[in-house]
Formats: C-alpha cells, sequence, structure tokens
C-alpha cells in the first residue's frame, strides 16, 4: 500500500509573513493527520521560513524548480544542494507553467531530476497533456514522451525517492478537473513507462499524484482511485483551511 501524499504548490504567492501565519493556522488544524504525508513549496525567498515554522511538524517542504548546475555563473538559479541546506526534502520539476511559460523542455526536466536526485531530494516531476493533446487522441503518446525522457539514464534504486505527478494542463486554474477515471487511466500510463525505465519494484512503489484544480469538494474522489497516490494542489492550498479539507478528505 503507498502512502498518499499531498503537495502544496503555492506558485508565486505569499511574502514570509503571510507564509508563517499560513503555517501558524494550519498546523492546529491537521495535528492529528498522520494517514498521508504533507509537503508545502513556497517560493524560494519563503523556504527558510516555512522550514523553520514547520519544526517539530512531520511536515515537509520543497522547492518548486531547481537547476541542473551544482553552482556557477548563472544568474537566477538555485541548485539542489542549495535548497537542501535550507531543509528542503523534495523539489518540482517540470511543472506545466515552467514548461509554457519559461522553455523547459523534457531533456532540461531529466538533467534536473538527475540533478535533484544526486543531492538527496525528491523530485517531484509533473507530465500531462494540453487540451489540443487531449482531444486529438494523444494523450497516452505525449506521457510516455515526457516520462520516457525524464526517467533517462536513471536506474533501479536510484530512482526510489522519484515521485510522478499526473497534470493535465487543461485542468490546472481552470476549475476543471479529470475525472478520477480519466487520472487512474493516465497514471497507469505513468506506472508503466516507470517500470520499463527503473524497473517493476520501483513502478510499484511510485507515488504518482494528481494535480489539476483538486479542491475539497473533489479530494475524496479522486483519492479514493487506488492508482492516485496523493494529489499536487495550486490555488486550493493558498488557504489553510481549504488546504487542511484536502489533506484531511
Ligand atoms: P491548481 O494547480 O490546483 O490551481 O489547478 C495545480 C498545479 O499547478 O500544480
Amino acid at each position: 500500500m503507498r502512502k498518499k501524499l499531498i503537495v502544496a504548490n503555492w506558485k508565486m504567492y505569499k511574502t514570509p509573513d503571510e507564509a508563517r501565519a499560513y503555517i501558524a493556522a494550519f498546523l492546529p488544524l491537521v495535528k492529528e493527520h498522520n494517514r498521508g504525508d504533507i509537503v508545502l513549496c513556497p517560493n524560494f525567498v519563503c523556504i527558510p521560513t516555512v522550514v523553520d515554522a514547520l519544526r517539530g511538524s512531520a511536515i515537509g517542504a520543497g522547492g518548486q524548480d531547481l537547476s541542473w548546475e551544482k553552482e556557477g555563473p548563472y544568474t537566477g538559479e538555485v541548485s539542489a544542494h542549495m535548497l537542501r541546506a535550507v531543509g528542503c526534502s523534495h523539489v518540482i520539476i517540470g511543472h506545466s507553467e515552467r514548461r509554457q511559460l519559461f522553455g523547459e523542455t523534457d531533456d532540461g526536466v531529466n538533467r534536473k531530476v538527475k540533478a535533484a536526485l544526486a543531492a538527496g531530494l525528491q523530485p517531484i516531476v509533473c507530465v500531462g497533456e494540453v487540451l489540443a493533446e487531449r482531444e486529438a487522441g494523444l494523450t497516452e503518446d505525449v506521457l510516455r514522451r515526457q516520462c520516457g525522457i525524464a526517467f533517462r539514464e536513471i536506474g533501479g534504486d536510484d530512482a526510489a525517492p522519484l515521485i510522478m505527478a499526473y497534470e493535465p494542463v487543461w485542468a490546472i486554474g481552470t476549475g476543471k478537473n479529470a475525472t478520477p477515471e480519466m487520472a487512474a487511466e493516465a497514471h497507469g500510463v505513468i506506472r508503466a513507462e516507470a517500470a520499463k525505465a527503473c524497473g517493476e519494484e520501483v513502478a510499484q512503489n511510485l507515488r504518482i499524484l494528481y494535480g489539476g484544480s483538486v479542491k475539497p469538494e473533489n479530494a475524496a474522489s479522486l483519492m479514493d482511485q487506488s492508482e492516485i497516490d496523493g494529489a499536487l494542489v495550486g490555488g486550493a492550498s493558498l488557504d489553510p483551511q481549504s488546504f487542511a479539507a484536502i489533506v484531511k478528505y
């Protein structure tokens, strides 16, 4: 049985003060919760505040992106080692907003996944089709391509910390979520690709999250699918009450 994981992707929202106030409100709401794991992914400048405010809880912190380089003259970039140094356990890689708005490529995603794993971070790798691809019947092809490249040169035990997130792009921030059946089908494709690249054991233990307009009202029906191992939550994670309701679905 894979333990569920619920991840908050705060995107480019919140200052350190706002992050601290959020966590002060959130922690009491999930105090008794131990059924699944929780990770908060704030923007880079909020990470130290979030790590500090979460101290003593079982909740982890993660970055929303990283550089594949260790260090060097790369203005604006943050390395895996730096994320580790400020207390991150996870990092989101290949979010569709990075792919669509900032030119992230499948190859870049692969390099970032390798850098994260090498530094001991758990990558949360996002894949998913845009609406035109779904309508043209290309969802499976897109997922196979994105996963195939993301998993390149990542073998066996090294791949064990990997986490995937299926995020259909048409469902992100739109209020439209994939049906639990659509998500379960896509998760099956991702798991099959993982088995091919990383072996059956890694694939069976791989947690595949669903992301795209997850909210308190639809969390239970999605999480009830045995193929869905958790959620990556954007908009609805910005409010502590609503994120707590999702965590406790
Ligand atoms: P959303 O975003 O929950 O606001 O749709 C999800 C995501 O982008 O990870």
